[in-house]
């Protein structure tokens, strides 16, 4: 039976967007032989807004595959103050492949706005399918976890800080298979970063206290994800962020009655305020994580090899079907966005 809690939380269907606080990009536009041209994709439909811009189904007339249309204002960027993460998203996005990151195709950009072309996932935010069903088995919880925990490993190892994990940016591919979306807010790490972002009921405790964090961020964030996913809400949430920070800082957990043991000791060693004891952030990396008792069936090559079948199978009927996505207002067509100055326009040289 859902306690009270859930049902305040789960009245909640959308989760206020990310935070908006704070190597010269190579010109892309060819993918193999093809070289790409805005002129060549119908925008079909918006199946995905956020804090900055908007993600749009669209098809490549000259082959009508569907693609998904990153589309980013490029005076929104700057008014938000967002024109370096923007440039950090590109610039990560070109060098990674992995099979549960999602694949960036093509960029290009206008006098108005930014384009990021990517792969379209058609089965969803992994938000929606864990809203509809209140909350995952623990078998389900360490199938979906099992897949994040790779790629958190491959990005680590490249020394790039994820920074935004949650179950709106984790996307279904058409056979239930994880893609971890949205690089915005993404970083490469030298040492430490001291920015501000992120979403505030998956922020590590040193980000809220601006101790300068690193990769322990997405450790604490994947707690905050187990957790939700076997809980059906986050542990620490309000209306209000800062009661929600005054919570994290507190870190008093409650844990639902039915949660499984063996998952709560690995969620316990996440959620550990100081990052140089918590697990994944120690001398063993990911590979403490991976060995951690809630794993112990999991065959690593198999979940990287996608030998494992995923539990939930998405329902997709022709190629572009967009059911699996929210419904968002169309933008005026007629508004024109406005225009930039040649300093503004020079600061996305490149993109
Ligand atoms: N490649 C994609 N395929 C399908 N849907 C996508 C894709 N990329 C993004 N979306 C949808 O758009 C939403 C917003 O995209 P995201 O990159 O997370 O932008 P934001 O930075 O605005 O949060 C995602 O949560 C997802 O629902
Ligand atoms: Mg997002």
């Amino acid at each position: 039976m859902a306690s009270s809690k859930d049902k305040v939380y789960r009245g909640k269907l959308k989760r206020a967007g990310s935070l908006t606080m704070k190597e010269p990009p190579v010109i892309t536009n060819v993918s193999g032989d093809r070289v790409f041209r805005l002129e060549e994709f119908d925008i079909i439909k918006t199946i995905g807004t956020g804090t900055f811009g908007r993600v749009s189904l669209c098809r490549d007339k000259v082959t009508t595959s569907y693609y998904a249309m990153k589309i980013l204002e490029m005076a929104d960027v700057i008014k938000l103050k967002q024109v370096e993460h923007v440039k950090n998203e590109k610039t990560i996005l070109q060098q990674i492949r992995h099979p549960f990151i999602i694949n960036m195709v093509w960029t290009t950009h206008d006098d108005t706005s930014l384009y990021m072309l990517f792969e379209y996932v058609c089965g969803g935010e992994l938000f929606t399918y864990l809203r509809n069903a209140g909350r995952f088995s623990s078998i389900i919880g360490s199938f979906y976890a099992a897949e994040v925990v790779l790629a958190l490993e491959y990005l680590h190892k490249k020394q790039i800080v994820y920074r935004d994990l949650k179950p709106e940016n984790l996307l279904l591919d058409r056979d239930g298979h994880l893609k971890l979306t949205d690089f915005g807010f993404a970083k490469i790490l030298n040492d430490r970063t001291w920015t501000l972002c992120g979403t505030p009921e998956y922020l590590a405790p040193e980000i809220i206290q601006s101790k300068g964090h690193n990769k322990a961020v997405d450790w604490w964030a994947l707690g905050i994800l187990i957790y939700e996913m076997l809980s059906g809400y986050p542990p620490y949430f309000d209306e209000n962020p800062f009661a929600i920070y005054e919570k994290i800082l507190a870190g008093k957990i409650e844990w639902p009655r039915h949660i499984d043991p063996v998952a709560k000791d690995l969620i316990k060693k996440l959620l550990v305020q100081d990052r140089t004891k918590r697990i994944g952030n120690m001398k063993n990396g990911a590979e403490d994580v991976k060995r951690h008792r809630w794993f112990k069936g999991t065959i690593w090559d198999d979940i990287l090899n996608k030998r494992v079948k995923p539990p939930l199978l998405p329902y997709v009927g022709s190629d572009g079907d967009t059911r699996n996505f929210d419904n968002y207002p169309e933008k005026d067509q007629f508004k024109r966005s406005p225009l930039l100055n040649t300093n503004e326009l020079e600061s996305f040289n490149g993109f």
